[in-house]
This record gives C-alpha cells, structure tokens and sequence, in this order.
C-alpha cells in the first residue's frame, strides 16, 4: 500500500514538473506506458492470492486511471501554454506597408502599337501580319522595285544564303509585303466565293530589318503598313485619314504637309511632315516653324495592283508606312532609338506603361 501512495506521489511530482509535451510523454510511459512502473504491477496481479487480489486490484486500478486523468490535465495545461506562445509571437501587423513585388511594364513599342491600333480600329481598320523573312518577290517585284534597278539599293537588305533554286531570302526592310499578301489573299478569297473582291482597309504592324546603326536608326525596327483598296479611295482619303491619325496619336492639332516624293510602289508619292518648333532643348509637335518628315505614303501603283491580279481600271487606294519607333521617341521625349532594345531594367521601367489601369487611348487618355 505505501508503495502505491510513493508511486503516487513520485509520478504526480514528476508529471507536475514536465516542462513540455514531450518531457510529460516521457513520465507517462515510465509509468503507464507497456513496460511502466504501473503496468508491471497490474502484469503481477494474476499471481497474487485471490484475497489479495481483490484488494489490491481496485488501488492500483483506481492508481492508474488517477494517473491517467492527472497526465491528460497537465497535457491540456501544456498545450493552452503552447498556443498563448505561439500567438504572442506570431502577431502579424496589418498595418505595415506589403512588401513590393516587382511588377514588369509595356514597352513604348508595344504601346504605341496598340495606341495606333486603336486609332485605325476605331476608322474601320483591320489587322494584318506576314513574315519577317520574305522572298525577293513580296518584298521587291510585287511591289514594282524593277530588276536591278537602283531603288533596290535605297533598303541595305539582309540577305541569307542562296537556297537550291539560287534564290535569296531576305528579312524584310518594311511591312509593304504586307499588302501584296492581304491583295493576293482577298483575291483567292473573292475566287472562292464568286464574290467580287472585297473592299480592303487594314494596317500591318511588325519588324522590319536594315542594314543600319546610328541614334535614330537600328538594324531592327518597327513600322506600321496601312492600305485601302477599293474602287473610289482617292488622295484627299489619304490625306484626310493620316491627318487624323497624327492628331489623335498626339492628342492635340498637329500640322501637316505632303512632299512629292518617289516610291516604287505608290504613284503619286508623298511624305508626309508633321510641325514642330524646338523651345530650348524640347521639341514642340503641333505647329511651328519647322517640319519633320514621318511617314510615306502614296496612291497604290496600278503595277501593284496589275501584279495581285486586281484591274487598275476598276480598283484604287493608297498606302503608308509610318515608323513606330520613331512616333514613341516624339511622343514619349525619348531620345535614343538603341536603348529601346538595349533590355535595360531602368530604361524600362522609365519609360515603360504599367500594364495595369494604364491610360491609353482605348480607355481614354486624361
Ligand atoms: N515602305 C516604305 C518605307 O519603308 C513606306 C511606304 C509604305 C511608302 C507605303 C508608301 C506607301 O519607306
């Protein structure tokens, strides 16, 4: 009997003093656990004399389930201990400023595209794309560059090697291929429905590639082609249509002039300046005293035309090309075209547009 009250005694003490759960795991299989203190006595009781059985049984039964309970108490308290701890530590301040993540942005070319795009949309224009690497034929015959002849020269090309048949591909030195591939395409179709060909007015943004490196020049760089073709386009459309769009583009009046000019493709030819005036070291787009050329442009060539077989006696247009790049650096003050693909993280983030609630025109600019 007074062994079991010291068992008591000594588990109880051992079970009090437990500083965690696992120091308290320790107490309670030293006496409860298969080979604990307790359990050996429970394991001795089938030896015993009957007489004493029945008398030690029921204490050391109610020993253990006393022991039981009192470990579970202290298991309770240990772990209410452990949670207050773990709260008091791990307090977050919902007030504290979140910690930035690094967010990338639109590059000015990819701006000015979809700035363009939306100008063109919004007169009824579609989208159309072709490769950067062209044939001699899209880039140069198809659009009347006769054989050798010296216009050739005015694009530095870069050429790959000769294939099989001799032939030379080429990355193209502006988006004109474009349209003989959106004529010959509205032609097929126009074939295959029996239908008369379809008016067409579309833009084509994309790469262009020339031989050329200085502050304003690069050996890629971006444009966007326009045509329309239908049967009464004429040059007052042109002018009216690329007025508009600089003066959206800008989102003020500009002033605008046509120089005759020579393309192979376009006949009559212009380029098209736009006015400015220089007050200090800032350039001023609108009016002024000065002119800075922007684009070309012209009636489509009736060659053109011949070449896609679409009659030049039945349908007319005209095209432009303007430089993307060029109409970033004017409207967003940047001064040189090489860091635009110079992958820059300031320049970037300098000069690029959140992609996130980012004025533009398609939202509405201020
Ligand atoms: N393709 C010409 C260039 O790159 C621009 C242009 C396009 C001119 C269409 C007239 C018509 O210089």
């Amino acid at each position: 009997m007074q062994d079991l009250q010291n068992i008591q005694a000594k588990v109880q003490a051992a079970i009090d003093g437990a500083i965690d759960l696992e120091a308290l795991d320790i107490v309670r299989v030293a006496a409860l656990g298969k080979k604990g203190e307790v359990s050996l006595l429970m394991r001795q009781l089938g030896s015993m004399a009957p007489e004493q059985r029945k008398e030690f049984g029921p204490k050391l039964n109610a020993l253990k389930n006393e022991l039981n309970q009192a470990v579970l108490t202290k298991r309770t308290a240990l772990e209410a201990e452990l949670l207050e701890q773990k709260l008091a530590s791990e307090t977050i301040d919902v007030s504290l400023p979140a910690t930035p993540i690094p967010k990338g942005s639109i590059h000015p070319v990819s701006q000015v595209f979809a700035e363009t795009a939306a100008i063109f949309a919004d007169m009824g224009f579609e989208i159309a794309t072709g490769p950067d690497i062209e044939t001699d034929f899209y880039n140069f015959t198809a659009l009347n560059f006769p054989p050798k002849h010296p216009a050739r020269d005015m694009h530095d090309t870069f050429f790959f090697n000769a294939d099989e048949d001799g032939t030379r591909k080429l990355l193209r030195t502006h988006t004109s291929p474009v349209q003989i591939r959106t004529l010959q395409a509205a032609v097929q179709m126009a074939k295959d429905s029996g239908k008369e060909l379809a008016d067409t007015r579309i833009i084509a943004p994309g790469r262009t590639y020339r031989c050329d490196s200085d502050q304003t020049h690069t050996p890629m760089f971006h444009q966007v082609e326009g045509l329309v073709i239908d049967k009464t386009t004429h040059m007052g459309h042109l002018k009216g249509c690329l007025q508009d769009f600089v003066s959206a583009f800008f989102e003020r009046e500009i002033e605008v002039r046509f120089r005759p000019h020579h393309f192979p493709f376009t006949e009559p030819s212009a380029e098209m300046d736009i006015g400015y005036e220089r007050v200090g070291n800032e350039i001023r787009i609108g009016q002024g005293d000065k002119w800075m050329e922007i684009l070309g442009c012209g009636m489509v060539h009736p060659n053109v035309l011949t070449a896609v077989g679409i009659d030049p006696d039945i349908y007319q247009g005209f095209a432009f090309g303007v430089g993307i790049d060029r109409l970033a650096m004017l409207k967003y003050g940047i001064p040189d075209l090489r860091d635009f693909f110079a992958c820059d993280q300031n320049w970037l983030q300098h000069y690029g547009f959140s992609p996130i609630n980012q004025p533009n025109l398609a939202t509405g600019l201020s």
